[in-house]
């Protein structure tokens, strides 16, 4: 009888952990998010954790699309969508060691996606390393007609033979796409048009603050002002990020000014991500706070970017972010 009631207590404890187990795995895997915390691990809709670092964004019909640098299991870009910049859902690696031989011992950073129309092809601007350390400096062009399959990966290349390391791509409204990226051994910001097919550059625009020291440099376009942000160039550890302002992206650029605070709140640029609702259009600064011992703990800051003005730009700490994709509003 005693040996009876432990059999039934022991089968009740049983049930009772699968019970809880379940319903536990199940929150984790189907819980809905309604806002963004900064600063704490960021995970997709099957509760994974996001690896899309140093990455950008794209609006592809009624999704945005999150790409960014993967470092495991041999890949090297994955790709994200989601409709509310909150539920993000993991669409596939887009770009891997495999993916051709020029990457079997390569390292890829800051990748950047942009659509051509006139090709109808998805074009990914890199930095490109080969081997161990950042002596390669060269950027790459992959691309692709669907954006959540593999990319074919073309070539890597120093654009008029300048060094080539942190990067980023603009798209402006008629069409022209620039190539922004840090050369000379970060000493110089250079700025490049493309190709109408976005597959080359095309000519070398200007160079941005001459011997600045810029890095992780993320654009965009505010009424009839485009804005740059750019960190100052200490490696993985965050430091006092700037901006400054144009009327004409091919300048002349405004001196740059301080924005935020000295860590730039422990984090290095990547993208300005507009949220253009049917009110308003807000801008999000996107950032990485990289973790230099264990990169795949590095995470993502969104912050709204504050404009008092026409050509001023401010960014403050916020714990966590509301984005309403639809009236453009950030609470
Ligand atoms: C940072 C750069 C990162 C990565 C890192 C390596 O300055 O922005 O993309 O290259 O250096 O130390």
């Amino acid at each position: 009888m005693r040996n009876q009631k432990k059999y039934l207590f022991i089968l009740f404890i049983a049930f009772l952990s699968i019970f809880f187990f379940n319903t536990n795995s199940c929150v984790q895997t189907s819980v809905t998010k309604t806002k963004i915390i900064n600063g704490y691990n960021f995970t997709d809709t099957q509760g994974n954790v996001i690896n899309a670092h140093g990455g950008g964004f794209l609006k592809v019909g009624k999704y945005y699309y999150w790409i960014g640098e993967n470092r495991k299991n041999g890949v090297f870009v994955s790709c994200y969508r989601s409709k509310d910049l909150l539920n993000w859902e993991f669409r596939g690696d887009l770009l891997t060691r495999q993916s051709h031989p020029e990457l079997d011992k390569a390292n890829i950073e800051r990748p950047k996606v942009i659509y051509n129309e006139k090709t109808k092809q998805f074009v990914m601007w890199m930095h490109y390393e080969y081997g161990k350390d950042y002596s390669y400096a060269r950027a790459a062009v992959a691309t692709s007609p669907d954006i959540e399959k593999p990319f074919t990966f073309l070539k890597s290349f120093r654009p008029f033979n300048n060094m080539s390391r942190d990067c980023n791509l603009y798209k402006d409204e008629d069409g022209t796409a620039y190539f922004f990226s840090a050369a000379r051994e970060n000493y110089d910001m250079i700025m490049y048009k493309l190709t109408v097919d976005y597959l080359d550059v095309k000519e070398q625009i200007a160079t941005l603050w001459p011997g600045g020291h810029r890095e992780a440099p993320a654009l965009a376009k505010r009424g009839n002002y485009y804005f740059i942000i750019t960190s100052a160039c200490t490696g993985w550890a965050p430091n006092q990020a700037k901006y400054a302002y144009a009327k004409s992206i091919t300048g002349p650029w405004s001196e740059l000014k301080n924005i935020g605070n000295a860590t730039t709140y422990d984090s290095q640029s990547t993208y300005i991500l507009p949220v253009a609702g049917k009110e308003i259009t807000n801008y999000l600064y996107v950032g990485d706070r990289w973790d230099s011992k264990n990169y795949s703990n590095s995470r993502y800051i969104f912050l709204p970017l504050k404009f008092q003005n026409d050509t001023t730009m401010e960014l403050n700490w916020v714990d966590k972010i509301i984005p309403d994709v639809q009236t453009g509003k950030l609470e």
